[in-house]
């Protein structure tokens, strides 16, 4: 039986993916991909090779993680390369670590092939650096995908980073940015990032105060990525 191989495809422009991830491309004879996996990568991919769309899809059923799983079991089983090609890193709020358990519970190897988080190649891409000497020296990353039941949320308002990166947080900003006015004052400078890395990549920047405002002014959009912090300011030098 072969591996597993557990690919980050980088955060959506198809030239910010690893050597060796482009090379695991060209060869596997399946890949299962994300959402938010660069279409142009699957050109890559050989001809005959089977690619499976695991993604949400609008009207259609959307496979669940168990699903997933077996999917990756079942064709590694029948001896294929098989590539799990996931946006980002996949151990970035990816769910690769569930992948990689659950393919080592049924005794099939796995290889993990890091990639470009969004995480940091987003705010990057935007002229923001997530640390910068003197101005910040610690980042926090967190999901805005807030927990079903409010007691299990995230205490956003208690994260003590310089820097704050919000994944997955369109949907949820508004309560958000209300936890982290909080305990951070309300001239705290803040980004979105909305399809970073990509033509049609936009930047939103504002301050706690507005930036919902200006947000819902520019009808964002996911996915996007939200920085809180003195960092933010840096984009005007930069870009
Ligand atoms: C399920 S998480 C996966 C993160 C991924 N594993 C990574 O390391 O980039 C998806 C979230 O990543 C962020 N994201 C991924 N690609 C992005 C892009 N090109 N522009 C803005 N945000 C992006 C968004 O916050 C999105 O909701």
């Amino acid at each position: 039986m072969k591996k597993v191989y557990l690919v980050g495809g980088g955060p959506g422009d198809p030239e910010l993916i690893t050597v060796k991830g482009m090379k695991l491309i060209q060869s596997a004879d399946v890949i299962v991909y994300d959402r938010l996996v660069g279409r142009k990568l699957l050109a890559y991919a050989k001809p005959g090779a089977e690619l499976i769309y695991v993604g949400k899809q609008a009207g259609r059923h959307t496979f669940t993680q168990e699903e997933i799983n077996r999917l990756l079991i079942e064709k590694a089983k029948e001896g294929k390369l098989v590539v799990r090609l996931k946006g980002g890193d996949p151990f970035v709020f990816g769910r690769g670590g569930e992948e990689a358990i659950a393919l080592r519970r049924h005794g099939i190897a796995v290889e993990v092939v890091p990639g470009v988080s969004s995480a940091i190649a987003v705010p990057a891409l935007a002229g923001i650096p997530i640390t910068h000497r003197g101005i910040a020296s610690s980042v926090v990353l967190v999901t805005g995908h807030l927990a079903e039941k409010k007691e299990e949320r995230l205490d956003y308002a208690s994260l003590k980073g310089d820097t704050i990166v919000i994944l997955m947080g369109v949907k949820n900003l508004p309560k958000i940015i209300e936890e982290f006015k909080k305990s951070r004052p309300p001239s705290t400078p803040v980004a979105i990032i909305e399809k970073g890395t990509l033509e049609e990549q936009r930047v939103i920047t504002g301050t706690l105060e507005d930036i919902i405002e200006r947000a819902q002014e520019a009808k964002l959009t996911p996915p996007a990525i939200t920085v809180i912090g003195e960092v933010v300011r840096l984009r005007e030098e930069i870009m």
